[in-house]
């Protein structure tokens, strides 16, 4: 069962954040009060579901780039919240990081967990310096300016507009959210050596995969309480975001994320790629999580 899966990955990539991070200063503090915070963890289980799949690639490593995962995508959060962003107190079902901490706090926590996603990559002592590099090409080309930061960018940017299309929904979304998805399954393949036809399956999956996890999301938002999101509900119909439930209505976002994830799925399917099964376990508990 894949939730079963989720939390022994959870353990596993909490003990390795935990330690990396120390809690000897306020801003150690407030990183790890973020990071090791109650969340899903589902960027670190695509890094695992997808290392299932790489004979070539240590345990210890696997670790590694699935806690550099968790640690960039808890700076985004901590961001992502800020007043001048989407101005949200409720994450993880505590109080947001500049609730917390403070505004100044909050932005340097980020800061430094960014850095640190990096640190740890470097660190790694099982990893051959090439994949090193070729780890943190993967995470900074998600999460830059090409990337997550270039998607935030738009989703602030396209507050209150009224001129949407689905080709401009669809990139903020693979921007802010997709890529960083993208990025933890290609993460799971370091050192492997996957062929043509199986690379461009797998980056497919994943790149549908991570579309759909946002549509899922805004879905979320809309419908879920925040008991259950441990975030503020309805966050998007108050800062006046560009969603699909905005765009293609309740039963329209659902229609989507389904069919995202069915196409998603079926390119993993007619690959050759071994172990697969956690990959596949993985994209159907993402399409029915309710948090
Ligand atoms: C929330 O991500 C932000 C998005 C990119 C949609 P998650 O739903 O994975 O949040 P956590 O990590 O479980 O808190
Ligand atoms: C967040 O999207 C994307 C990033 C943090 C990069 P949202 O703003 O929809 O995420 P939530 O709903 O606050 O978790
Ligand atoms: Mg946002
Ligand atoms: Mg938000
Ligand atoms: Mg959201």
């Amino acid at each position: 069962m894949f939730p079963e899966y989720l939390s022994e990955v959870k353990t596993l990539v909490k003990d390795k954040i935990a330690k990396s991070i120390g809690s000897t200063n306020t801003i150690e503090k407030a990183m790890a009060y973020s990071a090791l915070a109650d969340s899903k963890m589902i960027r670190a289980g695509l890094v695992f579901a997808s290392a299932e799949t790489n004979k070539f690639i240590a345990k210890s490593s696997i670790i590694t780039l699935a806690s550099a995962v968790e640690l960039m995508h808890t700076y985004s959060l901590i961001h992502d919240d800020l007043p001048c962003m989407d101005d949200d107190d409720l994450r993880r079902n505590q109080p947001s990081s500049h609730i917390k901490f403070g505004e100044a706090n909050a932005v340097l926590a980020g800061d430094a967990l960014q850095a640190l996603a990096y640190e740890i990559i470097v660190d790694d002592i099982e990893l051959s310096s090439d994949n090193k590099v070729k780890a943190l090409k993967l995470l900074s080309e998600a999460c830059g300016k090409n990337g997550m930061v270039h998607g935030q960018y738009l989703d602030i940017e396209n507050e209150n507009s009224e001129n949407i299309n689905q080709d401009k929904l669809d990139e903020i979304h693979n921007l802010k959210t997709g890529k960083l998805i993208e990025c933890s399954v290609m993460l799971g393949q370091i050192a492997n050596n996957l062929n043509d036809d199986c690379f461009k399956k797998l980056k497919n999956f994943s790149s549908k995969i991570g579309l759909a996890f946002q549509v899922t999301d805004d879905i979320l938002d809309a419908t879920q309480t925040a008991e259950i999101l441990g975030k503020t509900q309805n966050s998007d119909l108050k800062n006046n975001k560009l969603t699909y439930i905005s765009f293609l209505g309740l039963d329209g976002a659902n229609e989507r994320a389904l069919k995202l994830t069915e196409s998603g799925l079926q390119s993993l399917n007619t690959s050759n790629i071994i172990n697969k099964e956690k990959l596949i376990e993985l994209a159907e508990f993402l399409l029915h999580r309710n948090n």
